[in-house]
């Protein structure tokens, strides 16, 4: 079997870089673990920037997502018994955001990829890849029973953060970053018509809480927890209350409650491997770097690598040009760092730290009031959260 590209992993980079080369008039195979019903009812984050939106929009995978995603023009921030609107249109120009699950953007590439005859072999054993320093590399994997080994002139690992791409490359090669948060979210989507429009970051004593939503049936709840938080201890009981007492229910406002679809638990990590590449392996998403989920930039990051793969990829067949593919890693990783530092810091400013000072608890505080109070510090929020970036 031959192709142009292998793409390892059908999450939204893979996704999305299969379908961007279609277009382009470039071939492509995916190779993905799982079964095409899991990848499309894996629960994620959803929060889609407009940069994301436009792509979607421009390469025709957005019908759905114009029709059932939510705009939002702000976001509330809580602390301190109090409710504090940042006002992204006003702050950024009129900008905002789409809430559209991440699964729903998954759910749209599969169908679109094989409406236009894309090749997508789910549920693929044993995948490894070989020869990545070479013209030739090749990924080699089990499907239906059969050993297939697919040539290629490239490989993107798009295989997220538990994927066999990066550990492929010697570590040696690699420089990675890492910090784990002492601290996880407990998720739960919940068939309940939202309270509100808009998303709520609250912190509390008892730790952070988020409101968010998916659909005007769906709200979806996250509450700080212990990373080895045992589900079985949270009785959809427990889930309320906490969430009563986190987001501050009271003047005019409370929290709707409804039967409870899904819970899980999601460990929080900010992570970062460079460069990107190695020989003729790219490596885009989750591969290569993990925020936590605190500033939504998750799958916008992976859209915006596969968004400069693409291009560069188009320049090697066009033009014979490498220059794009040399500067892959870098001009991503400029962005990357850049959702890093906020990712983070919406994190340490949002979050209960146990082993924090008084003194800490304080400036975290009163990091917050400044936040809310400044215009400049409200409009570094605001770009950063919609996106807003030169490069
Ligand atoms: N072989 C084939 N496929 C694999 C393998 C493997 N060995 N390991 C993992 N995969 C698949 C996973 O099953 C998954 O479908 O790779 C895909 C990776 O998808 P994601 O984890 O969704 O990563 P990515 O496409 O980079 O999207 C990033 O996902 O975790 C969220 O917050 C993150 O929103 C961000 C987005
Ligand atoms: C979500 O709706 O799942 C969501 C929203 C905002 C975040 C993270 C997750 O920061």
């Amino acid at each position: 079997m031959r192709t142009q590209v292998g793409i390892v992993g059908a999450g939204p980079a893979g996704l999305l870089l299969s379908h961007l080369l279609h277009l382009q008039g470039i071939s492509s195979v995916i190779v993905e673990a799982r079964s095409r019903r899991y990848v499309e009812e894996r629960i994620r984050a959803g929060v889609l920037e407009q940069g994301t939106v436009d792509l979607l929009n421009e390469t025709g995978v957005g019908s759905r997502m114009r029709r059932e995603g939510l705009v939002h023009h702000g976001i509330e921030l809580r602390f301190g018994g109090r409710n504090h609107r940042i006002d992204f249109a006003a702050l950024t120009g009129g900008h905002g955001v789409t809430v559209y699950g991440q699964h729903e953007v998954v759910k749209d590439l599969i169908q679109q990829r094989l409406a236009d005859g894309g090749d997508i072999r789910f549920e693929a054993a044993d995948v490894s890849v070989h020869e990545t320093d070479s013209a030739r590399p090749k990924i080699r994997f089990t499907h239906q029973g059969e050993v297939q080994e697919l040539d290629c002139d490239f490989i993107a690992g798009c295989d997220g953060f538990h994927g066999i791409c990066r550990p492929s490359i010697p570590p040696a090669q690699l420089k990675t970053y890492d910090r784990v948060y002492p601290f996880a979210w407990l998720g739960i989507l919940a068939e309940a018509p939202p309270s509100q429009d808009e998303l709520i970051y609250a912190n509390h004593p008892d730790g952070f809480a988020l409101y968010s939503m998916r659909s005007p049936q769906i709200t979806r709840l996250y509450l700080q927890c212990r990373p080895d938080e045992d589900l079985a201890q949270w009785s959809d009981d427990r889930i309320w209350s906490a969430l009563h007492t986190r987001l501050g229910d009271g003047a005019g406002w409370r929290l709707n409650e409804g039967p409870i679809l899904q819970k899980s638990v999601t460990p929080m990590r900010s992570f970062v491997t460079e460069p990107m590449r190695r020989g003729r392996l790219f490596l885009a998403g989750d591969a290569a770097h993990i925020v936590p989920p605190t500033g939504a930039k998750g799958m916008n990051l992976a859209v915006h690598d596969v968004k400069v793969l693409a291009a560069a990829l188009d320049g090697f067949y066009r033009k014979d040009a490498e220059q794009g593919l040399e500067l892959y890693s870098e001009t991503c990783l400029a962005r990357i760092w850049r959702m890093q530092r906020f990712s983070w810091w919406m994190t340490s400013m949002l979050h209960r730290f146990d082993d924090k000072s008084d003194f800490d608890q304080r400036v975290q505080l009163a990091e917050l009031e400044y936040v809310t109070s400044s215009r400049a510090a409200s409009e570094s929020l605001a770009e950063n959260y919609v996106g807003l970036m030169r490069r």
